[in-house]
């Protein structure tokens, strides 16, 4: 299958990173290398650093970026490994990352790979092949109690206790193999009237699943603070979401690090010794622009956040 994948935010990812042509920077999020194809375009001395958990999306983003090779380096890696691959490739600091979180298009197309519920597919969603744990094992292992929780939490679906139930229920007979038997359980599980709203019924659940078998919000975490800390002062980090769920943690961890001290105001002193290690580029979050998010739908839930090293 052709690797097909319109990066979002492009231009605006680019400003955030401000990027200088001898510059160490790190794609923590390949996929078909669009943004990375920017970046190196933009370096003259500098390296570029390309990780993907996925090894398709780094094969795919080889051909992409053939003509920069000598200046890119790529690490098939979960990006929350971040620290502990620099430092293998001796790098002790660096001037820019890039998020692009969540999956890309050719991940969510390749039937192969499980992650949609519009295509039958066997039920997998795992961004790296070599994992055990993949959507069959949430759907057919995990308790009611588990699966209610990662509905629930994940996909913020408010009928996650009836799938749950009916996900449990179906199994019990023989394993749920397949996406579209998946989703079949799930419409089963819903009000008619939710049913005919403009969502799929199935995406919340889909996605939950999908945030589960990969650890997204945990490797989210650890990889945007460890990115802070590997930054050079100056050097910025530009994080797309494209969920509440993932943007809250962008969010969190960047007004953290722009907060100095917290010592209550009646404190004569600071005692706490806080400063800011950090200040936020863009405050608040940039979102595609009209004709971005009519050209490639999977903009319009984009948001991008940018913060600089003090
Ligand atoms: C939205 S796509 C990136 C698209 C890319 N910016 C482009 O312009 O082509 C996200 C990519 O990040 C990868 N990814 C997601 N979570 C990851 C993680 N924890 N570690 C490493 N790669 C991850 C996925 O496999 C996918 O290829």
């Amino acid at each position: 299958m052709e690797f097909c994948h319109t990066s979002v935010l492009l231009e605006e990812c680019l400003e955030g990173l401000s990027i200088r042509p001898d510059g160490i920077y790190v794609d923590a999020t390949t996929g078909g290398g669009g943004h990375s194809l920017a970046i190196v375009q933009r370096l003259d001395t500098g390296r570029l650093i390309c990780f993907d958990r996925d090894w398709e999306a780094l094969t795919a983003a080889k051909i992409r970026l053939a003509d920069y090779l000598g200046k890119i380096t790529f690490v098939q890696s979960n990006f929350a490994n971040l620290k502990e691959q620099l430092a293998r490739l001796e790098v002790a600091s660096i001037d820019g990352i890039l998020f692009d979180l969540g999956v890309s298009s050719y991940q969510l197309d390749n039937p192969q790979r499980g992650f949609s519920y519009m295509r039958d597919a066997p039920l997998d969603m795992r961004m790296d092949q070599t994992q055990d744990y993949s959507a069959w094992e949430v759907v057919n292992q995990e308790s009611e109690a588990e699966l209610r929780r990662v509905i629930g939490l994940y996909g913020e679906e408010r009928f996650a206790g009836r799938i749950a139930a009916a996900i449990v229920s179906k199994r019990e007979a023989a394993p749920i193999q397949t996406t579209f038997q998946l989703v079949d359980v799930i419409k089963s599980a819903m009000p008619a009237a939710a049913k005919k709203e403009k969502q799929h019924p199935a995406k919340r659940t889909f996605q939950a699943i999908r945030i589960q078998v990969n650890g997204e919000l945990r490797a989210v975490e650890t990889a945007v603070a460890d990115g802070l800390t590997c930054l050079k002062p100056g050097g910025r980090c530009a994080v797309i979401s494209f969920h509440s769920l993932e943007d809250r943690i962008v969010k969190h961890i960047f007004q953290e690090g722009a907060r100095g001290c917290t010592c209550p105001p009646a404190f004569p002193v600071c005692v706490c010794g806080k400063t800011p290690r950090i200040r936020l580029v863009s405050h608040g979050s940039l979102t595609a622009g009209q004709e971005e998010q009519c050209e490639n739908p999977r903009a319009r839930s984009a948001r991008l956040r940018v913060a600089e090293k003090l």
